[in-house]
């Protein structure tokens, strides 16, 4: 883990209310897909935000992020060639084993995109389902990667885009028919994973699930970021995490 100093290249709209900015960095980067950069926004915002890693390619590294208060109001201002800077690879990330090749993927929201990074870095090897839920047409997003997997369906709140179902509900109509996956891989909002866990619970399928909490330092150090563990413990989720085995967490 290393404090970047990184220079926007790009900074664009990629579907209502979201947005990819692309930063170069001063050195050559490794991530794991699942991990996470804490990006300062500068001016009066002391603390940085943590977004997830969607793709790094040697120096480049490129977020996508949903404009939601202050922070990413001000990320969404800032134009090629500006500087800020972001401490990362941080968090534990994604890991799939060899034995385990039939990967099923189940996002929602913003949960999107730290699998598009679980796609880029396990695409080529394994036999992955994706199973995206976005809230209308006009927030899908990362389709053109989604589609690089062995099978895609997105499904919409609505309806507008895909059947009118989330993406749970998409995973579970394909187990039924069948497609029982080695391995689960989610991420997205909590009553979304809640919904996950109480499905690969009754399935007995293996589930990882990455968690979003509000953060401070990022690296393990101020607590705030601390969650519930089925032993009565607490984890931090920027350090011990973002992603659990969904049988240690409380959701
Ligand atoms: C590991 C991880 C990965 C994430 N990946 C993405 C991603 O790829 N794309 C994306 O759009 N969003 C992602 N998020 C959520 C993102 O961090 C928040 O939406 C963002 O920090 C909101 O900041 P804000 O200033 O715009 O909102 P505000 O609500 O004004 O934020 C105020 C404070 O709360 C914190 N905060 C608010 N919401 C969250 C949240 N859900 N999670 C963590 N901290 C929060 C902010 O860091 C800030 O300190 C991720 C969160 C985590 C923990
Ligand atoms: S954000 Fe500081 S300990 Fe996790």
């Amino acid at each position: 883990m290393k404090d970047y100093l990184a220079t926007i290249v790009k900074n664009e709209k990629i579907a209502e209310n979201i947005y990819a900015v692309t930063f170069l960095l001063e050195e050559d980067c490794k991530a794991r897909c699942g991990q996470f950069g804490n990006i300062s926004v500068g001016g009066t915002h002391l603390l940085r935000r943590p977004i997830a890693i969607c793709k790094v390619e040697g120096r480049e590294v490129t977020f996508c992020y949903q404009v939601k208060g202050e922070g990413t109001q001000k990320l969404k201002t800032m134009g090629a060639g500006m500087r800020s800077r972001i401490l990362l690879p941080l968090g534990n990330g994604f890991y799939i084993p060899e034995n385990e090749q039939k990967i099923a993927l189940v996002g929602g929201g913003v949960g999107v995109f730290p699998l598009i990074s679980v796609l880029r870095e396990y695409g080529k090897t394994k036999e992955i389902s994706a199973y995206i839920g976005y809230r209308n047409q006009g927030a899908v997003c990362g389709v053109e990667e989604f589609e690089k997997a062995t099978k895609f369906i997105a499904v919409t709140d609505d309806g507008s885009y895909g059947e009118k179902m989330n993406a749970v509900q998409a995973f579970a109509k394909d187990l039924a028919m069948g497609n029982r996956p080695d391995v689960v891989l989610a991420c997205g909002p909590t009553p979304m994973l809640r919904a996950l866990k109480a499905l690969v619970e009754a399935e007995n399928l293996p589930c990882y699930v990455s968690l979003e909490e509000r953060m401070g330092c990022g690296i393990g150090a101020c607590l705030v970021c601390v969650c519930d563990m089925t032993n009565g413990q607490k984890a931090r989720v920027c350090k011990d995490g973002p992603v659990f085995n969904v049988k240690e967490v409380v959701l």
